[in-house]
């Protein structure tokens, strides 16, 4: 008969041993793609349309101590002719830019020399998504890595009680999201939303729900396949209290329904008056 700490001890090993080959699973992962020293910290980035974005791609040595020598970087977009920037020999290299990022780019030359070849793309467009190749060569390593640029418009929703409606309003969302309600206990409630997009294709989402009992709290779900904003609005006597939660699909288009992380949170109260 196995006593009660032999079974402790045993199960101990077996969740350590589990663990163990997780960990190894998700190193596997991580450096599969070791035939390249250049990766990225988000292959598969969300902008939001209209803002800037940092598209991530460095030198994956230990390079704390080593300045780079000859450090060059090239981006380049799928499909397009020209390059999206490249930056040679200490100095940005724009004879062939493509058009469409005529002023909107920039690489980081302090941070260049640490092996960060990140690109910023300011102002975002639709026409900006797709996949782009960063290509990195210097004194320590050189090697490419690619990444798909998902563009999306996406704001929080802000929180408005009058005549025993509780109506969500979102600015600005692409692509077209659906909208849901719920209550604390995870029934789905009957809301009525309107979409108005703009002349960009952006859409302007107004969400209705009633009846709304004070002091309870709400939630309202906005999302399409690349943005979900999750917020939870609190009806009291005199405010409305409102926080929102994005996540961002890092969905590779095999598995869409992968969420990474919690990026954002953002909180805001809503005074009726
Ligand atoms: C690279 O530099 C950019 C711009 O300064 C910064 O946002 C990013 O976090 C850096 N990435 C790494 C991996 O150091
Ligand atoms: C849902 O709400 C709409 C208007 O907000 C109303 O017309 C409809 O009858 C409601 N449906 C149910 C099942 O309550």
């Amino acid at each position: 008969m196995a006593s009660i700490g032999q079974i402790i001890f045993y199960s101990m090993i077996i969740l350590i041993v589990l663990f163990s080959v997780l960990i190894i699973l998700l190193l596997a992962l991580a450096f599969s793609d070791s035939s390249s020293e250049v990766t990225s910290t988000n292959t598969l980035p969300i902008a939001n349309l209209g803002e800037d974005i940092v598209l991530s791609c460095y030198l994956n040595v230990k390079i704390e101590l080593a300045k780079l020598r000859e450090a060059s970087v090239t981006w380049e977009k799928k499909g397009l002719t020209g390059v999206v920037h490249r930056y040679v020999d200490g100095a940005d290299e724009l004879a062939d830019q493509n058009s469409q990022f005529k002023r909107r780019t920039k690489v980081f030359p302090e941070a260049l020399g640490t092996g960060n070849a990140s690109l910023l793309l300011r102002d975002v467009r639709k026409s900006d998504a797709g996949e782009y190749t960063c290509r990195m060569s210097s004194s320590e390593g050189k090697g490419t890595v690619n990444i798909n640029l998902r563009a999306a418009a996406f704001t929080a929703p802000k929180f408005k009680f009058t005549k025993g409606v509780l109506v969500a309003e979102a600015s600005r969302w692409f692509p077209k999201p659906n909208v849901t309600w719920s209550d604390e206990a995870g029934n789905v409630l009957n809301g009525s939303t309107s979409f108005k997009p703009n002349s960009a294709g952006i859409y302007k989402v107004v969400s209705m729900l009633q009846p709304v009992n004070i002091s309870d709290t709400y939630t309202c779900r906005i999302e399409n396949e690349l943005v979900s904003a999750v917020s939870k609005a609190t009806v009291t006597d005199t405010n409305i209290f409102g926080r929102t939660y994005f996540t961002f699909s890092a969905a590779s288009s095999l598995l869409t329904s992968m969420y990474l992380s919690t990026l954002t949170i953002i909180i805001y109260i809503c005074y009726l008056t």
